[in-house]
């Protein structure tokens, strides 16, 4: 098996140089992080997990329409994903209050907010991804008007689809964070494409009945059983082998 060139490594993936030009594989890291580094931890499984519900999802979502980066995924760590320019924006949607969006206004988790409601972040670690308006976003030339247009749509259509796929597993998609590229196609055409994962490391997912959090949460706020947790969405998905994340089946060879 070649060793790949290494590009990048984040917080919770390594990126490296695909098979061929314009690919990228995603390697998906045990590690854990929050409050943008200041806490760190190991969640055992959590990498098989994520890249396993991350392909879930980011397939469903193109059978419906929605253009992503995602390939296929090559094994139980890796995936395959076409190679973007990152927008640098951190797309929320919230569907009920929770997080920074109830400690900056004063309003109670779990508090149903009267729509969703679409925030952006600037990814910017040296700053602590602030909120940011559209007219910062236009103005310093982070994303056009349009392709902000874009983005928007595709953001309220994916909380569409994944809220009501969530519900049908007893979950609530409480809110979750987005990330879109530009993609060069060979005729030079640039097109808006969801990229990064989908996981519960980016989403507030709470048991329907129960409104126990089923999230990066629990790592967050010492919440114990966060593995548990991980598994438990991969297994309400259909996606999680009776036997555990170990016995997840990934091809035999990488190409
Ligand atoms: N298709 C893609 N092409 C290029 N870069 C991508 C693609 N999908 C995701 N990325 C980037 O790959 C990195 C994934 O690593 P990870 O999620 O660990 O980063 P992170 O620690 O969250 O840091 P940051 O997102 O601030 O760089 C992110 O920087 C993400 O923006
Ligand atoms: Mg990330």
């Amino acid at each position: 098996m070649a060793r790949r060139k290494q590009i990048y490594e984040g917080k919770a993936k390594v990126l490296f140089e695909g098979p061929e030009a314009g690919t990228i594989v995603q390697y998906f890291k045990d590690d854990a992080t929050a409050f943008n580094g200041g806490k760190k931890g190991t969640i055992t499984g959590k990498g098989v997990l994520n890249n396993r519900i991350s392909e879930y999802l980011f397939q469903k979502l193109n059978e419906i329409g929605i253009p992503t980066h995602f390939i296929r995924r090559l094994n139980m760590r890796e995936q395959l994903v076409r190679e973007v320019e990152i927008i640098p924006l951190e797309v929320v949607v919230r569907n009920t209050a929770a997080g920074s969006l109830s400690n900056r206004f004063g309003i109670p988790e779990g508090t149903q907010l009267p729509r969703s409601i679409v925030e952006y972040y600037y990814k910017k670690d040296e700053l602590n991804d602030p909120l940011v308006s559209e007219e910062h976003i236009t103005a310093f030339g982070w994303a056009t008007v349009q392709e902000l247009d874009e983005l928007l749509a595709m953001a309220l259509r994916i909380n569409d689809y994944l809220s009501g796929l969530f519900l049908g597993i007893g979950i609530r998609l409480v809110d979750f964070k987005l990330e879109f590229g530009r993609l060069t196609h060979e005729n030079g055409e640039i097109q808006i494409v969801l990229a990064d994962e989908i996981s519960p490391d980016n989403c507030r997912l709470w048991d329907l009945k129960t409104n126990e959090k089923m999230d990066k949460d629990r790592f967050r706020r010492d919440l114990g059983s966060v593995e548990e947790a991980y598994q438990e969405v991969a297994r309400r998905l259909g996606i999680l082998p009776e036997s555990g994340p170990g016995d997840m089946p990934g091809p035999a060879t990488m190409q």
